[in-house]
């Protein structure tokens, strides 16, 4: 069990203003630690979990982490309003501040389950997914979804799914402003191909001003995520760039968008990576798990690449522990020398 603080309802819509995106295998609890480290502001969502392994599954494997990790949300999968609840209380026992239900989510295994974002079709159920969840936990339920899916009009149908959901009690949306196609495309090109219609996610905040609307999809950099907080939303989440150039978006994310400045470089990060390296080790980890989410730190900085060539061709061997993490950060030095 894992009783970190408790975030109030505010200070937990504060942190969505810049939140990193739910990432299957890439956002675990190592990487959440990572990114904790460069933004003590920031939402972390962790990987999506579906509810029947929340409930039948290995519990501390799937749900542990590091109370530093706060503030933090679990996302869930599933589209069965009783499994739902009971898995969003098992996940609110190990100490998550928020429980997020993914409706956005295409991969051929999430459909057959009738979840992720087929419920873009059937806003009822979402409404009761969420409406059975936030009986069984106190901190709040959110919703990632689309614009809508195939063929279905996203001008007409979102605003009837933040309706209908919203009606339910739910007030916080991440909406990734493109559609999902659930034929035809793999989940990697729905990340892609369908065109990102950030306007539509703008007017829904002017037709809901009092649902907490944050958007996700292409956000690239720091200044994407101001304009569009600029124009009316309450929160930016982004995902691959966070994941690839991590000291890009989040060295500077205190300072920018929660106006509280942390000032680390990656070099830092590094060495305050080195105790939690160890501490993995010492539990029967893995140095490349960890270090797998750290070869972006230097990502266009002198030295990236023997940053990452060292830590990619060593971190395998027998007996790899932290001094291999610290030749790697010696080609970073060497080369800003
Ligand atoms: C490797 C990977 C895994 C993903 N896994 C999930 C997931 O588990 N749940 C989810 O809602 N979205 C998932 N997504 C989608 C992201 O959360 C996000 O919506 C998408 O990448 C668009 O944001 P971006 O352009 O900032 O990356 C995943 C994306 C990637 C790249």
């Amino acid at each position: 069990m894992n009783m970190g603080n408790k975030m109030t309802a505010a200070n937990l819509r504060r942190a969505g203003r810049l939140s990193v995106a739910p990432m299957m295998d890439w956002t675990d609890r190592h990487c959440r630690y990572l990114h904790r480290l460069m933004s003590r502001h920031a939402l972390l969502y962790t990987e999506m979990v579906t509810a029947p392994a929340v409930i039948h599954g290995d519990r501390d494997r799937l749900l542990g982490f590091d109370p530093a990790e706060h503030p933090v949300a679990l996302q869930l999968g599933g589209s069965d309003p009783a499994q739902l609840a009971e898995a969003a209380r098992i996940a609110a026992d190990y100490g998550y501040d928020e429980i997020n239900l993914n409706c956005g989510c295409p991969s051929d295994r999430v459909q057959s389950g009738r979840f992720g974002a087929v419920l873009m079709e059937d806003p009822a159920l979402v409404a009761d997914c969420c409406a059975a969840m936030m009986r069984a936990v106190d901190v709040p339920v959110t919703v990632k979804c689309r614009i809508g899916v195939d063929d279905q009009e996203p001008a007409m149908i979102l605003p009837d799914f933040l309706a209908r959901v919203s009606a339910a009690g739910v007030d916080h949306f991440i909406i990734h402003a493109r559609k999902a196609w659930l034929q035809g495309l793999s989940p990697k090109e729905n990340r892609d191909i369908p065109p990102l219609d950030y306007d539509l996610v703008v007017e829904m905040k002017g037709m809901f001003p009092g649902l907490n609307l944050a958007i996700n999809g292409g956000i690239a950099t720091l200044d994407d995520a101001q304009a569009l907080l600029d124009r009316g939303l309450d929160g930016a989440m982004i995902g691959r760039a966070a994941y690839h150039t991590p000291s890009d978006i989040l060295l500077d994310a205190d300072a920018r968008i929660f106006g509280s400045g942390m000032a680390r470089n990656p070099s830092e990060i590094v060495h305050l990576m080195l105790p939690y390296i160890e501490a993995h080790l010492v539990n029967g980890g893995r140095l490349g798990q960890v270090t797998r989410h750290m070869l972006g730190l230097f990502q266009g900085r002198p030295g990236a690449r023997g940053w990452r060539r060292h830590l990619s061709e060593n971190v395998h061997e027998n007996g790899a522990g932290p001094q291999v993490v610290l030749d790697a950060l010696a080609h970073v030095t060497a080369q800003a020398a």
